[in-house]
């Protein structure tokens, strides 16, 4: 049987097309969900909207500091892996609940499978990649989306194991984003590639109070309207240092609160531009063929910057703002030849269940 492993929001959308596969094919799998996400609007929608069969069973670690959620997540993860015994355990992205997940696995000598691997940000202020280094060198199968990872780990001595099957994201892209039915859109009173889509949650901007009002400055000056669905953290942090109203206030933004996948894609598909400081939204921006607004410091997706499909901006730089005006004034237009295919062909999920059949000789149920 396999295990897999989730908690957070971008993990329980890349398990989408990986569980559906394996379902497809017959094979036991158990979904043991730390509960790092609770909210119906940050986890049940997704199992819901995208066909994922229920957790098997919830953790419910909840929210806390770093070392509070691994250490408590850990724990329960070591009894379930006792009760199940699995074949192996598929994890996935660099979450806590995925930090977590490793390191009770490995002292439980059960093979661990990575989903995402190699990706590097080179910032060990990011928490994401000490979670990303500690699961890879843990890893027995290394399932990468781009070259770029498996060069990454080959830097760092990992060659075995390492498959290159394109990106699980792109899968659940491929199959669910027609599901949208401009709801978001509608209600927010938006048209068609006149707006931006905003996330914003990363613990680099979410920290400080000044980062926050520099970014709420910036969020002044931009001449789109701005639909915003808001990350619980964020909304938290707004509280906690006095801004929400500040941010309310400014006319062209329109805050909504966390949104499923399907409308998430179907007002990512009709935006103008994305901007955001997530590791997925950016890249899914790619496969939305809509231009992307990086706002945080993190060598995230090195093509996609490379060819210019992402910029990056600083808050704390009058040049880079201006730059950015300017990127936001120019209109989309094809994804350039060097960049197709980069993240797989959308048969991700085909490839790595096909490698795991392979190698933990399945049993069908
Ligand atoms: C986590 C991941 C991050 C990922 C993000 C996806 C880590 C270290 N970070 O960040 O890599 O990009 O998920 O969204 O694992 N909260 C709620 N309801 C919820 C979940 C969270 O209110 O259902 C609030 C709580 O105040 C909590 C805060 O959000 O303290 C942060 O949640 P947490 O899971 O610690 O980190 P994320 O910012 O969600
Ligand atoms: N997402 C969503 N609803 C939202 C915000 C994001 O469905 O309100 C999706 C988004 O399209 C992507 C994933 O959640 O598929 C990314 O999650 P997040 O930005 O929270 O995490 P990260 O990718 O930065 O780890």
């Amino acid at each position: 049987m396999i295990m897999h492993i989730v908690g957070n929001r971008p993990q329980f959308i890349k398990l989408a097309p990986v569980s559906k596969e394996i379902r497809k094919r017959g094979y036991r799998q158990v979904i043991i969900h730390t509960g790092q996400h609770y909210d119906a609007n940050m986890s049940d929608v997704f199992f819901e909207e995208l066909g994922i069969a229920k957790p098997d069973q919830n953790l419910a670690i909840g929210s806390g500091t770093h070392a509070e959620m691994t250490g408590k997540a850990m724990i329960a993860i070591e009894k379930v892996l006792m009760e199940y015994w699995p074949k192996c355990v598929i994890l996935y992205g660099d979450t806590d609940s995925t930090l977590a997940g490793a390191i009770a696995t490995v002292k439980m000598e059960i093979p661990i499978v990575h989903i995402e691997a190699g990706i590097r940000t080179n910032s060990l202020k990011n928490p994401e990649e000490t979670n990303r280094i500690v699961t890879d060198h843990l890893s027995q199968i290394l399932f990468c989306s781009d070259q770029d990872s498996v060069k990454n780990l080959k830097m760092e001595g990992i060659t075995k194991g390492v498959y290159h099957v394109g990106d699980v994201m792109y899968d659940t892209f491929l199959q669910y984003k027609s599901l949208g039915n401009g709801t978001a859109q509608t209600r927010s009173g938006l048209e068609k590639k006149e707006y931006i889509l905003m996330t914003w949650h990363r613990k680099e901007n979410t920290q400080d109070k000044n980062r926050m009002l520099q970014i709420i400055r910036f969020l002044e000056k931009v001449k789109y309207q701005i639909v915003y669905p808001m990350h619980p953290r964020t909304k938290a942090k707004l509280i906690e240092y006095n801004l929400l109203g500040e941010l309310e206030q400014i006319p062209h933004i329109h805050i909504l609160p966390p949104i499923g996948y399907t409308e998430m894609m179907d007002l990512m598909v009709n935006a103008h531009m994305v901007l955001t400081d997530s590791g997925g939204v950016s890249k899914e921006s790619f496969f939305a063929g809509v231009k992307c607004v990086l706002m945080v410091d993190l060598d995230l997706w090195p093509d996609l910057i490379k060819k210019h499909w992402i910029i990056k901006l600083d808050v704390d730089s009058e040049k880079s703002i201006a730059q950015v005006m300017d990127f936001m004034s120019t209109k989309t237009d094809h994804i350039p030849h060097s960049l197709e295919g980069i993240y797989g062909n959308g048969i991700a999920s085909v490839k790595i269940a096909d490698i795991l059949e392979e190698q933990y000789k399945l049993k069908k149920e």
